[in-house]
Parts: structure tokens; sequence; C-alpha cells
């Protein structure tokens, strides 16, 4: 199992018994806003723990939930996937988080270690983030992760800002 560590998180691959938090989290409208716009089911949840829990076991990563090791809660989810769920398309990093712990840097911590993931350990020739143009706090998680802006480009049926960085912009930064 790919756990991952940071000074204040322990990212650990989806799991059945994460159900009741992550939907908490996805049900929650201002999380959801730049994603799909609206709350997820909890069914909607438990499909996408099945759907992740198969990709782990295809390519050996995927979604993680993210915990605060203090407390030991579910604080957030992360991911290493290809754009556009398909294998043939370079791979995308994201994340999200509890409403209540923005602006912690929660965020770009687990950012830094799930990069560190795609660049050392899949060795990466490159990393690209997709989000809502209007969605800044992401586009800012990217910025302080070393990516830059590389346009619009159209994915999940949306208009997406595209932000990428390639494996030298990674090593200039490590
Ligand atoms: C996108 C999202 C994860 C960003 O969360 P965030 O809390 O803004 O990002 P970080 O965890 O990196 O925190 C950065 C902020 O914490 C502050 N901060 C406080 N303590 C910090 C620390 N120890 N280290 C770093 N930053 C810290 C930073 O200054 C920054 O604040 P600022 O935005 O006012 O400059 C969050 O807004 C979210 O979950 N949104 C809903 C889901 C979503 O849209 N996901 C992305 C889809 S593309």
């Amino acid at each position: 199992m790919t756990l991952l560590h940071t000074a204040r998180l322990r990212l650990e691959p989806f799991a059945d018994e994460h159900l009741d938090q992550l939907h908490a989290m996805n049900s929650d409208p201002a999380v959801m806003r730049y994603i799909t716009g609206r709350p997820e089911t909890l069914e909607e949840t438990r499909a996408s723990i099945e759907r992740v829990k198969a990709r782990w076991a295809e390519w050996g990563y995927s979604w993680w939930s993210i915990f605060e090791r203090a407390s030991g809660e579910l604080i957030g989810a992360g991911t290493i996937q290809h754009l556009g769920r398909d294998a043939a398309n370079p791979l995308e990093i994201g994340w999200r988080l509890r409403q209540d712990k923005w602006r912690q840097g929660f965020a770009s911590e687990a950012a830094q270690a799930m990069a560190a993931f795609a660049f050392e350990t899949l060795n990466a020739p490159d990393l690209s983030a997709v989000c809502d143009p209007d969605n800044q706090a992401s586009a800012q998680v990217m910025l302080r992760l070393g990516m830059t802006y590389r346009g619009v480009e159209r994915w999940y049926d949306a208009d997406c800002a595209v932000y990428a960085m390639s494996r030298s912009d990674w090593q200039r930064r490590a």
C-alpha cells in the first residue's frame, strides 16, 4: 500500500472505511463548487471509492485520503491520476480539503508529497493540473508547487485552466 507522509499529514489510498468522512467533505456545496457544482450523494462517494480501488490495483496510483496526524481525522483527498482518466494522457495532480481546513497550507503540503511521488517514484516526465478558471485557491496551490499556466483546455466536459511542470522544473526547485 502506497502511504505518503509529511510533517502534518498521512496520505492513505481510499478504503471502504473512509466512506463517511469522504462523504462529509464531498456533500459540502462549498467544496464541490468548482468541481461538479453540486454536493455528492452517499452512493456517488461509495462508487468513487470502488473506482479508485480498481485504479490502485491497475495503475499503482490514484486517490489518497489525507489525514491530519495531530487529530487522526480525514481532512481531504488528493490524487495522482491521468488527465481525463485515460492512461494515454499525462499525469495529473489534484486535491480537495474539508472547508474548516482551508488556508492552513495542508493542500500545498500534500501536493509536495504527491508531486515527489510522481516525479521520483513514478519517474513522470511532467505533471499537469486543471481547475475551473475561477478557482483561485486551487490555482494558487498549483503556482506554489512550481507549476506554470499553460492556457485553457477542454477536460472533464469543462473549460479548464491548465497548469504544468516538467521533471526538470521539479529538480530545479528541489
Ligand atoms: C483548493 C483548496 C484545496 C486550496 O486550499 P488552501 O487551504 O487555499 O491551500 P493550502 O492548503 O495550500 O493553503 C494555502 C494558504 O494557507 C496559508 N498557510 C497558513 N499556514 C500555512 C503553512 N504552514 N504552510 C503553507 N501555507 C500556510 C497560506 O498563506 C495560504 O493562504 P492564502 O491563500 O491566504 O495565501 C481548497 O480551497 C479546496 O478544498 N477547495 C474546494 C475543492 C477544490 O476546488 N479543489 C480543487 C479542484 S481543481
